[in-house]
């Protein structure tokens, strides 16, 4: 098979009700303008090769081919945090190899991403989708977004543990989705522009540790878990918090639609306390919401899982800046945060071929 094919994915920020939907809540995300593309095409040796680039933090390259005698189909070393992305590049192959009987001839997978890794804004998810799609794709095997969408749900719960379909949905489909009681729906909602900074860095101790630097790869199970235990020890307080948290989307969609961006502002602000009520917001991701509420942003909150201080507080921020919005910026990178520019709504699953 001479062909190449290239699939490319959004990555998702949740504007509302992460968490909560976890229980069931009401929760908004959107796709923004920052992609991960998986090209497949052939290679003449057997088995797979997978390049990795250009996802901040890292780059990496590595043979999965199959060894004499392996249980595992696919055995790896530990990279650190890249294991994080070749785990779930393994685990969709496999998926792939026994639900739909796809061969292994001699494949080649370049990845290229600039979604930051461990920041809650889908990397995982994307990496599923995007090379689920890519190798169906390539393979010939027959089928609709939905069933990608599932495939690449069943993968990201096998390596997790555990996933909401927030995040495979919105690579999926782009665009926005709310998801009430597991289920997906799609919205039509106007573009936004929005300031994500991601932020926090892991400590060496973790890095050198592997049981913890295992912990750090799992670190959104690792939170979720946290807020679970904090829930059954409140549980009437959570359930008021449960019931706020529902609300806020309500109206933040409501908002949206009436382009109420000073209500949505705060909402999100509003939000972010109830985050922080749970435990979820770490030292770092704190300053960097306070401080862009100081400077002007219209609303600023926690995005995704959060984080921990004792996990170095890795985690992003979302700002709906007001303005000035440079200023704003500046204060952000001297705090020490990736910041992006992003539009929300971004196109779903791209298929190219031939090029
Ligand atoms: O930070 P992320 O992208 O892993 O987001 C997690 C969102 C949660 O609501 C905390 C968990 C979930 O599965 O929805």
């Amino acid at each position: 098979m001479a062909k190449k094919i290239r699939a490319s994915v959004p990555a998702k920020v949740i504007l509302f009700g992460e968490h909560f939907v976890v229980y069931g809540k009401r929760a908004l995300a959107t796709a923004i303008n920052r992609r991960l593309a998986v090209a497949v095409s052939s290679r003449e040796k057997a088995g797979y090769h997978v390049k990795i680039e250009n996802i901040p933090t890292f780059g990496i390259e590595l043979d999965l081919d199959r060894k004499k005698g392996d249980k595992k189909a696919y055995p790896y070393t530990d990279f650190g945090t890249a294991t994080k992305a070749i785990a779930y590049v393994r685990e969709s192959i496999e998926y792939l190899e026994q639900t739909y009987g796809i061969g292994s001839e001699g494949v080649e997978l370049e990845i290229k991403s600039a979604i930051p890794l461990s920041a809650g804004l889908g990397s995982s998810a994307a990496t599923c989708v995007a090379t689920i799609a890519a190798l169906k794709e390539y393979f010939g095997v027959s089928g609709d977004l939905d069933a990608i969408r599932d495939d690449a749900h069943s993968v990201e719960k096998k390596v997790q543990g555990a996933a909401s379909p927030v995040d495979t949905a919105i690579s999926t489909y782009g665009g926005y989705v709310s998801v009430e009681n597991g289920k997906v729906t799609r919205l039509h909602l106007a573009e936004l522009d929005l300031i994500v900074g991601c932020v926090g860095s892991i400590p060496l101790s973790i890095c050198q540790d592997t049981k913890k630097a295992s912990e750090m790869r799992l670190k959104t199970k690792k939170i979720v878990a946290e807020v679970k235990t904090r829930k059954e020890t409140f549980t009437r307080i959570f359930d008021s918090i449960l019931n706020a948290s529902d609300e806020i989307t309500v109206q933040a969609i409501r908002a949206m639609e009436h382009t109420d961006f000073v209500k949505l502002g705060a909402l999100m602000n509003i939000n972010h306390g109830l985050l922080d009520a749970i435990g979820v917001v770490p030292r770092r991701l704190s300053e960097l919401v306070k401080m862009s509420q100081e400077l002007g942003a219209l609303g600023a909150k926690v995005t995704g899982a959060g984080g921990l201080d004792e996990l170095g507080g890795v985690g992003s921020v979302v700002v709906l800046p007001g303005e000035p919005v440079e200023r704003l910026k500046t204060a952000m990178e001297i705090a020490g945060a990736l910041v992006m520019d992003v539009k929300t709504g971004d196109a779903g699953l791209r298929i190219e071929t031939g090029f």
